[in-house]
């Protein structure tokens, strides 16, 4: 059985991106961009598809959620023993994208890799509801084969008994935080009959100072 979807067409009108008033600073835009996604009630605008490519050079995706966007980058958390933790080690150049439906605005942020110090991911992951602790031990290593449903279940259970909710879950050495160092951060915004704005801020290769320089792409 197929499927044909070349009938099916939106034609997108909600805003448009001048590359005149745009800031600086592509920190300043995406903070901005963010904030009128929250204000909006995109549903989970932080949930983001981070694409990886390990020694193999086969590339992986998948959705993580953005946790913080720093002055330098943007933070997720995850297994480090995991596929995408495989494949990050082997090659740090990764690729972030977000898209928005309710605006008709995609954002693609690419650079490196790297894990966080691990007191920081520590505080985070205490401050995580106990369950999701518990759960993060459940699933190691994360992406590995389990046989079914009911070892996880049986070891959550375990889990859960031996820290019960007034108990600190340990954090584990495997769990943390990984930033992409902003490199390059295209903005995109949908307009009429495909003729779509596309906006990307691309670093200076200066050392100490962060500056930008903008370009309009095709779309
Ligand atoms: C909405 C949503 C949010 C997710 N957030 C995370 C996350 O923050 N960290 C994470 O490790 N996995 C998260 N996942 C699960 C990942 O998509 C993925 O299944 C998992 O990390 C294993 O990926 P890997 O095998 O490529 O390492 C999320 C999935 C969805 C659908």
């Amino acid at each position: 059985m197929s499927m044909d979807f070349t009938d099916q067409r939106l034609s997108y009108e909600k805003g448009a991106l001048d590359q005149t008033s745009i800031p600086e600073s592509p920190f300043e835009l995406l903070n901005a961009w963010m904030s009128e996604a929250i204000e909006q009630s995109v549903q989970e605008p932080y949930a983001m598809s981070l694409a990886t490519c390990g020694a193999d050079n086969k590339p992986s995706v998948r959705i993580v959620l953005l946790r913080e966007i720093t002055a330098t980058g943007i933070v997720f958390y995850t297994n480090y023993e995991s596929a995408k933790g495989q494949d990050i080690a082997e090659n740090p150049n990764a690729e972030a994208l977000f898209f928005w439906h309710e605006l008709e605005r995609q954002i693609r942020i690419s650079g490196k890799i790297a894990k966080i110090d691990a007191t920081k991911s520590a505080a985070y992951f205490q401050k995580r509801p106990h369950d999701s602790q518990v759960g993060a031990w459940v699933s190691q290593p994360q992406s590995g084969e389990v046989a079914n449903r009911e070892v996880m279940e049986e070891k959550f259970a375990q889990l859960q008994a031996d820290y019960p909710e007034n108990l600190a879950v340990p954090t584990p050495e495997f769990w943390g935080g990984y930033e992409i160092t902003v490199e390059k951060i295209e903005f995109w915004q949908g307009r009429a009959n495909r003729m779509h704005d596309r906006l990307v801020y691309v670093q200076d290769n200066n050392e100490g100072a962060s500056t930008w320089t903008t370009k309009r792409l095709l779309p």
